[in-house]
């Protein structure tokens, strides 16, 4: 399903007063249950957080498992208001690799017909996923 509306009307919801860059994240389950993030930014700047975790820690909390996640999708729009393609951040692959077993789909939007999909094995090659801890 293609979630660019649904991001778009969500970008207003993002808190990014230092860097002014919106981002908006849509996580969709294995169950296809639908929770939504945006970024949320601090002044103490490495307190924020990416639109992305703040989706997928929300899947969790309210009682998505480990593995379950399928789907995320991006859109993210710039200081000037332009939408722009947003991939996640390293921080991002990592939670997104452990929390879907490596097999996500990112959908990184531009607009309602320019998307581009990528699997998450492919945005983060031999991700560590910690089988070895
Ligand atoms: N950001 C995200 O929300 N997701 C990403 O994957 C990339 C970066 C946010 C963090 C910060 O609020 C702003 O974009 C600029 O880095």
């Amino acid at each position: 399903m293609n979630y660019f509306n649904e991001l778009k009307t969500l970008l207003d919801c993002s808190s990014a007063p230092y860097s002014g860059f919106n981002v908006a994240s849509i996580v969709v389950t294995k169950n296809g249950a639908v929770f939504k993030g945006v970024n949320v930014e601090s002044a103490a700047y490495p307190t924020t957080n990416c639109a992305e975790r703040n989706a997928l820690q929300t899947a969790i909390t309210e009682g998505t498992k480990s593995g379950e996640i399928q789907e995320v999708h991006v859109l993210a729009r710039n200081a000037e208001k332009t939408l722009v393609k947003a991939y996640p951040c390293g921080s991002c692959r990592q939670v997104i690799a452990e929390l879907s077993a490596n097999e996500a789909m990112v959908f990184c939007y531009v607009s309602a017909t320019e998307f581009t999909t990528h699997s998450i094995a492919e945005l983060l090659p031999n991700a560590f996923l910690g089988a070895e801890l």
